[in-house]
């Protein structure tokens, strides 16, 4: 595996988002966004940490740069705070805000690496969720779209790939659903749920997210795109959901749970509508598009972010023996396993819901290949956390990583040469950083960060990258 094992040009990159590596979460005029007032829930983090600090990029952003530029990479994912840039979501600029990120974007092409920018990474700002509910709201569509245009006018000179979120679904399900992420919402009194209807509002805020969305690539497409010659596209992450048996009820299961979790929002962005099967079983609880809206949602991509990681099995939930049970799903009517007969699907990461399946990466890229129309992809997020709590030198050691990484580049190189039209990759991540739900004790970097010092430390993988990316062959 090499750099030439894929096409001339595909890009190979590293990925972060804001709130987990920025640090000055509070300073330099940033406003809070819903995260940094979730996080303050006592004992709902890990050790109660917070993305105040995390690995303060907001200063060390020249020597993380230069880190991509020795270590070849090409690209860097990264995403704006809307709340740096507006603290209070509208009206107001922090042009402290702006600055930062005219800094990081202007160092960024000096060492040659191209900026992905990503427009929001979870982070609503706090005042819009204090004015109209944040995602709830319908109001939220124009406050983005004008969010979106300001950075488009400012910064879109220079980006020419735009992404208007990451993982919509995880927002509407672990925000509005489980409550598990920021805002914490749920109608089930458990963990630190406040009231919420887990019935509609996820289905609710997943409609107000592709509104924004569209807006945004609307006014990109009517104001800036033909001037820049940049594209926009949007984030989505997509567990692989194999069945647990060949029967076809549990493949039906795993095609009702592929529908709504990727179909939810890649239908719609393809075809103008959701999936008939969420149609009919959301019923009444799903929101509908407006002619008007069908008219802006339908090819508001010019390509999509995939996020894998992994895979897991899916089974019809009226089967007489269910596998070690993992969770069921009310609306999917499905059920989901980490293992078959006792046989883990894979080798678990250290985040419980990771499990090592390269496998699973093929299927998710041959299946939107397939199913939405051969779209331009970028492979937007890959990677995992080490086993337990590493410490150095030992967490420099990881070659579990580097298996990692090999062996789902190589099922991506497969879905390349079968003609899927992914034409870049990005590692999750660049560093060690602030995980949402596990603060500091999950590690993603290929490059090691001491927590307290701040210092960088290039891990096995680091090299094995830079090894991979060389370009001295031609
Ligand atoms: C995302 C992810 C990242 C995580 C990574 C590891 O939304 O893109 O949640 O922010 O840090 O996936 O879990």
């Amino acid at each position: 595996l090499s750099r030439e094992s894929f096409p001339k040009g595909f890009v190979f990159g590293t990925a972060t988002s804001a709130y987990q590596v920025e640090g000055m979460a509070d300073k330099d005029g940033r406003g809070p966004s819903i995260w940094d007032v979730f996080l303050k829930i006592p004992g709902l983090e890990v050790n109660n940490s917070t993305g105040e600090v995390t690995v303060d990029q907001y200063h060390r952003y020249k020597e993380d740069i230069d880190l991509m530029a020795k270590l070849n990479f090409d690209a860097y994912r990264f995403s704006i705070s809307w709340s740096r840039i507006f603290p209070n979501g509208t009206g107001k600029v922090n042009w402290k805000g702006v600055a930062y990120y005219n800094r990081l974007i202007n160092y960024m092409l000096k060492r040659g690496i191209t900026p992905y920018a990503n427009l929001n990474h979870y982070d609503l700002p706090q005042a819009l969720q204090d004015r109209y509910m944040g995602w709830l709201s319908p109001k939220v569509v124009k406050d983005f779209a004008d969010y979106a245009d300001f950075c488009f006018k400012t910064f879109g000179d220079r980006v020419k790939n735009w992404m208007t979120f990451n993982e919509p679904r995880v927002v509407a399900a672990l925000g509005y659903d489980d409550g598990f992420f920021a805002p914490g919402r749920c109608s089930k009194a458990f963990g630190n749920c406040t009231a919420g209807n887990s019935a509609t509002e996820p289905y609710i805020v997943a409609h107000n997210l592709i509104l924004c969305h569209a807006a945004a690539v609307q006014r990109y497409r009517g104001k800036y795109q033909k001037k820049e010659k940049g594209r926009i596209g949007i984030l989505l992450d997509f567990v692989w959901y194999e069945p647990l048996t060949r029967s076809k009820a549990d493949n039906y299961a795993a095609q009702r749970a592929r529908d709504f979790h990727v179909g939810w929002f890649i239908h719609p962005l393809v075809y103008g509508e959701y999936p008939r099967t969420m149609q009919e079983i959301v019923g009444d609880r799903l929101p509908k598009f407006t002619k008007e809206e069908v008219k802006m949602v339908k090819g508001s991509m010019d390509y999509v972010g995939i996020n894998q990681y992994t895979t897991y099995y899916m089974y019809d939930p009226h089967r007489k023996t269910k596998p070690k049970d993992q969770g069921y799903q009310q609306d999917w009517n499905a059920g989901f396993a980490y293992e078959r007969k006792g046989v883990p699907i894979g080798p678990r990461a250290y985040s419980y819901w990771l499990y090592n399946v390269p496998w699973g990466l093929y299927k998710a890229v041959m299946y939107i290949k397939e199913r939405y129309g051969n779209p331009t992809i970028i492979l937007a997020e890959n990677g995992m956390d080490d086993p337990g709590n590493l410490t150095l030198p030992k967490g420099l050691h990881d070659t579990t990583r580097i298996n990692y990484y090999r062996s789902y580049l190589t099922e991506l190189k497969k879905t390349v040469d079968e003609g899927a039209n992914v034409i870049g990759y990005f590692a999750w991540s660049l560093l060690d950083n602030f995980e949402w739900r596990l603060g500091y004790t999950s590690r993603f970097g290929i490059v090691y960060v001491d927590f307290k010092t701040l210092k960088r430390y290039p891990k096995m993988s680091a090299y094995w990258f830079k090894q991979l990316l060389r370009r001295n062959k031609h």
